[in-house]
């Protein structure tokens, strides 16, 4: 079967040029959209990505406040740091990338961020919303794959998909967007049993795991869609996702790359949060 590649720079650049153009209105009518993004400590990955963030405010127009902390900054410093954030009027969108050093409670960290102000769509009244269908900020990487979908022209009303994964920064909310998009949702994780029984059924699936190359072809059912939301390093140090794309391609009818599939998406989409949040002053 020959596979559609889904080219998430492609996809990503088309969105990026409409966001730029809401940028440059917003700026002639005196709002410059802002986002702040709080690093902490030295995770090599966490500073890449932050960069990355930074690179594409730059890019289109985007006021960027970037706040980095030493690794043993306390949770109190940090909670009041998110405080200011919450109050500043240059600032519509609050990042704080995860994860965090392990004496700072992560879960009270979403939760001071204001939710005016939750572009990353991690806080309980955000993940309420969507979980209730109505607007608000949703999270960067399943909105992404939402989007690679639609712009990829894979229906999903009325398709079995299959999401292995169920962190609250992925799989869940994948799932939960699939869902209101009308396919039949099965989650998988670590406890699942007979995962491979399960992902065979897949018309879409969706893996986000964090290891190198699991999926491999016994678990693809023929003429599937796959997206890999992996980043990892293989033997090689090569990035990789959590797919094994040589083994799998052949039976896809799409499948994303690592790089290049769900990664620029993650950050487009966060671009598009943080315009909307600054859309919020033009009333
Ligand atoms: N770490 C990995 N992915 C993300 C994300 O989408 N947002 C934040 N804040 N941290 C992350």
């Amino acid at each position: 079967m020959s596979s559609q590649l889904i080219n998430g720079k492609e996809i990503s650049n088309t969105i990026r040029t409409g966001i730029q153009k809401e940028v440059q209105d917003l700026i002639a009518k005196g709002i410059t959209p802002g986002l702040a993004v709080i690093l902490v400590g030295e995770d090599p990955a966490s500073h890449t990505y932050v960069a990355n963030k930074e690179k594409a405010c730059k890019e289109l127009g985007i006021y960027s406040k970037l706040i980095k902390l030493p690794e043993d900054t306390t949770e109190e410093d940090l909670l009041a740091q998110i405080k200011q954030l919450n109050e500043a009027s240059e600032i519509d969108g609050i990042l704080v990338q995860l994860p965090l050093p392990k004496q700072i409670n992560e879960q009270k960290v979403i939760e001071t961020i204001s939710p005016l102000k939750d572009v990353d769509g991690f806080h309980p009244n955000s993940v309420g919303k969507m979980l209730l269908g109505q607007e608000t900020f949703l999270p960067c990487t399943p909105h992404g794959i939402m989007k690679l979908l639609e712009y990829s022209n894979i229906e999903v009303a009325g398709k079995h998909a299959v999401v292995i994964g169920r962190s609250h920064i992925v799989g869940v909310p994948m799932g939960q967007l699939l869902l209101q998009h009308d396919a039949t949702v099965t989650y998988c994780h670590s406890k699942t049993k007979n995962l491979q029984e399960m992902t065979k059924q897949a018309d879409i699936l969706v893996v986000a795991i964090g290891r190198a190359k699991m999926i491999t072809a016994d678990y693809i059912k023929e003429g599937a869609a796959v997206i890999d939301v992996g980043m990892n390093r293989d033997e090689n140090n090569h990035l990789c996702g959590d797919v094994d794309f040589d083994s799998v391609v052949e039976k896809t009818s799409a499948i994303t790359p690592v790089p290049g599939g769900v990664g620029p998406m993650t950050i487009t989409m966060l671009m598009y949060n943080t315009v909307q949040s600054a859309k919020t002053k033009l009333a």
